[in-house]
């Protein structure tokens, strides 16, 4: 069974093939240049670029994988959450794909796809698990007890933790989307050289991030001369132990020994060195899918269809793209 995937619910234009669980291809094309100067995503410049790349991306894959649109047996694609424009080129592209070659269509919420990144990376760590779901649009903690079964027991009331580090990172003068520059420069710098809070850490599993980009704001109007590995190394540690906190925290009181973290912040280079450390203390295990697996991609969304499919489920022509779909 070939499954074509397709993402386009923000910046990244994705087209993956999966026969049966695994990966033939999976292309990303980024729009981060497109968006640069801007200091973050245009939503019609998204749109009309999806629109631009989507079909040859489409052939391209066919291409890689030698193989024929008559091959295949699937189309999954993300309906939702994501920007309403880019959605709808993505989903629209896949109803005519599935139209025109007979073949069944099933939308994806794509957080849930985010969580099946970790199922295609490690088929071995099955639930129950606690999924942290780390992006630039979304940070949860989900409650996964079986696959197709989700809760979310705590998530962000402000800012995302990828919006943080962008939202910093365009304070210092990084380029956007800054996440992976300040894992690099994090790298060189002293995590405790800056006292950064760490919002909300003793209580609960929500997070809240808004209030230490303030704290950065008047950090850097009092030490304009803080050393800027300094400054993202610390800021950086803020934020990981934030997550790393909340993360045991909810495996403890969920009483699961499994996390999965996924989403375009589980990249980050610190988390991955962190986490698994504090968590092995507590018999934890942890896993994070690949970097190419962590960031939007199509992947995710063809090995999340597949399951739904298998299930027997089906989504209708009909369907509309769903901006603020939830996740369970
Ligand atoms: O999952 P994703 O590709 O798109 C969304 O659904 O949002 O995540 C993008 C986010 C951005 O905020 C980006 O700065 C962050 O992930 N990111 C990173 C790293 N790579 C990407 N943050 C920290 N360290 C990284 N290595
Ligand atoms: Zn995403």
């Amino acid at each position: 069974m070939i499954t074509i995937g397709i993402e386009t619910s923000c910046d990244e234009t994705s087209v993956a093939l999966l026969r049966d669980g695994d990966i033939l291809v999976n292309l990303v094309y980024s729009q981060v240049d497109l968006h640069a100067r801007f200091g973050g995503v245009v939503p019609e410049v998204a749109s009309r670029d999806h629109l631009r790349k989507l079909p040859p991306l489409v052939e391209e894959a066919l291409k890689k994988a030698e193989l024929e649109a008559s091959q295949l047996g699937l189309v999954g694609v993300t309906r939702g959450p994501g920007l309403v424009g880019p959605l709808l080129v993505g989903l629209s592209y896949a109803k005519g794909l599935a139209l025109a070659l007979g073949l069944p269509l099933v939308g994806v919420n794509h957080l849930e796809a985010h969580i099946f990144a970790h199922r295609l990376a490690h088929p071995e760590a099955e639930p129950p698990l606690v999924a942290l779901i780390v992006s630039g649009g979304h940070t949860s903690l989900v409650h996964v007890p079986e696959w197709g079964t989700y809760r979310q027991v705590g998530a962000t009331r402000d800012d995302a933790a990828g919006e943080a580090l962008d939202k910093f990172g365009r304070l210092i003068g990084l380029p956007y989307p800054a996440g992976p520059a300040v894992d690099e420069l994090a790298g060189r710098g002293d995590p405790q050289a800056v006292p950064f809070p760490r919002p909300m850490l003793e209580s609960g599993l929500d997070f809240s991030f808004a209030g230490l980009k303030t704290a950065a704001v008047y950090w850097l109007r009092d030490h304009p001369h803080t050393h800027q590995e300094d400054l993202c190394a610390s800021y950086l540690e803020a934020v990981v132990e934030v997550l790393v906190e909340k993360t045991l925290r909810a495996a403890k009181l969920l009483g699961v020994q499994r996390a999965a973290v996924v989403g375009g912040v589980a990249a980050n280079r610190r988390l991955r060195e962190v986490l698994p450390a504090r968590a092995a203390a507590g018999g934890v295990e942890v896993y994070f899918p690949p970097p190419e697996l962590c960031t939007d991609n199509a992947a995710m969304v063809a090995a999340c269809a597949l399951f739904h499919h298998l299930r027997g489920e089906e989504t209708p022509l009909s369907a509309s793209a769903a901006p603020a779909l939830p996740l369970g």
